[in-house]
C-alpha cells in the first residue's frame, strides 16, 4: 500500500491551516498563543481527513498536552492507519518576533514507520543527496566531516557551508568550522529548514550539525528521506525525567545512533508551510480577505517535490 499524491495535495490543508492561524498572531510577542493557534487549526484540519491517524511525534505527553498529544487518534476514523509526527508551529519565538523561516510541519507515514522520539534534544548531522554513504559521521568532529565533504564534493574546505544552530553549546563546533575555513550559517531557531536547506544547492548550505529537538529530528529526516541526503541523530538526555519519557516511547538503547532509515523506516509525506517569510518558503500573506501560502509537498512514495501556492479567503 502506498500513500498517493492526491492525498499528500489533501493534506497541504493541514499545515496550511495551521500556518494562516499563527500568523494572525506574528509579531505579537506572544509564543505561546500562535503555537496554541497553529495547534487547534491543525487539529481541526486534522480531524477532517478521512484516516484512521495516530500521533506518533507532537505536542508531548498526553498529561501536559491536551490537544495533539502522542497517541491522540486524529481524522475520521476511515480509511488507512497512519502515524503522523507534527510541529503545527517549528519556530514559535520565530513568529512572536516576527522573524524569518518559521514553518507549520506535519509528516505522514503507514502505521510504524516513524521513531516515536521523545521530546529530548537529539544530536544531528545532515548532508544532502549525490554523496557516498557515511562520508560524514556522527561520531567525528565537525571539522572532519567538513574536509570529508568537500573532498567528496570535489571543492575546498573553505567552500563549505555548514548550518548550526547558535547556541553557547555549539560554541566549540562553531569555533572548529571557522578554523578549518568553512562558511557557518547561524540560524536563530528552525532545524527543520536548516537540514532541509543542506538539500538546495541555492542556499549555500551542504552540511546541517549540532543539538537541537529530537521531534524535529524526525521530521528533518521525513524531508530528506522524499528528498535524499542523509541524516544520522543520536538523542540526548539531560536527565532522568528525560530517560523516563523515552522509555515510554519505546527507546531502550539510549546511546543509539540512527540512520535515516532507522528514524523514518517506512515511505513517508512530509508537508510544511511557511509562517513567515524564509529561505525554504515564502511566508503567509494576508490581504483583502485573502490568504496566500507557500507550501512544500515531498512524497517518498512517489518522488514527488512540489511546491504548491495557494490563495483562499480567510
Ligand atoms: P520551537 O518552535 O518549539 O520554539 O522550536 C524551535 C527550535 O529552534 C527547533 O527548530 C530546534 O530543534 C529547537 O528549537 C532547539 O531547541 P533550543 O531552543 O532549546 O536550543
Amino acid at each position: 500500500m502506498s500513500i498517493s499524491d492526491e492525498f499528500a495535495f489533501a493534506a497541504a490543508r493541514v499545515p496550511i491551516a495551521a500556518a494562516i492561524a499563527s500568523f494572525r498572531l506574528a509579531g505579537r510577542g506572544d509564543e505561546k498563543a500562535a503555537d496554541q493557534a497553529a495547534v487547534d487549526a491543525m487539529r481541526t484540519a486534522l480531524n477532517a481527513m478521512p484516516i484512521k491517524g495516530r500521533i506518533v511525534i507532537g505536542e508531548g505527553e498526553r498529561d501536559e498536552a491536551p490537544m495533539l498529544y502522542i497517541g491522540e487518534e486524529v481524522g475520521t476514523g476511515s480509511g488507512d492507519a497512519i502515524d503522523i509526527a507534527l510541529d503545527p508551529l517549528e519556530g514559535t519565538t520565530l513568529t512572536a518576533k516576527a522573524m524569518a523561516n518559521a514553518l507549520a510541519v506535519i509528516a505522514f507515514s503507514l502505521r510504524g514507520g516513524m521513531l516515536h522520539a521523545p521530546d529530548t534534544y537529539m544530536d544531528k548531522l545532515a548532508i544532502g543527496p549525490g554523496y557516498p554513504a557515511d562520508v560524514v559521521d556522527l561520531d567525528a568532529p565537525a571539522d572532519v566531516n567538513a574536509r570529508a565533504l568537500a573532498k567528496a564534493k570535489g571543492v575546498k574546505v573553505e567552500d563549505i557551508g555548514v548550518c548550526v544552530l547558535d547556541r553557547p553549546r555549539h560554541a566549540d563546533i562553531i569555533s572548529a568550522l571557522r578554523r578549518a575555513g568553512c562558511r557557518v550559517y547561524l540560524i536563530t531557531d528552525g532545524d527543520v529548514a536548516g537540514v532541509i536547506n543542506c538539500t538546495k544547492p541555492e542556499t549555500g548550505i551542504d552540511m546541517y550539525v549540532g543539538q537541537g529537538g529530537a521531534p524535529e529530528g524526525v521530521l528533518a529526516a521525513a524531508a530528506l528521506k522524499c528528498v535524499g541526503g542523509q541524516f544520522q541523530g543520536r538523542l540526548v538526555f539531560r536527565n532522568d525525567d528525560e530517560k523516563a519519557r523515552a522509555e515510554r516511547t519505546g527507546v531502550t538503547d539510549f546511546k543509539r545512533r540512527y540512520a535515516l532509515n532507522e528514524l523514518v523506516s517506512k515511505d513517508a509525506i512530509f508537508l510544511a508551510t511557511g509562517v513567515t517569510n524564509g529561505s525554504l518558503l515564502s511566508g503567509v500573506r494576508i490581504s483583502g480577505g485573502v490568504a496566500e501560502t507557500h507550501t512544500l509537498v515531498l512524497n517518498s512514495f512517489t518522488r514527488t517535490v512540489c511546491e504548491l501556492r495557494v490563495k483562499q479567503p480567510v
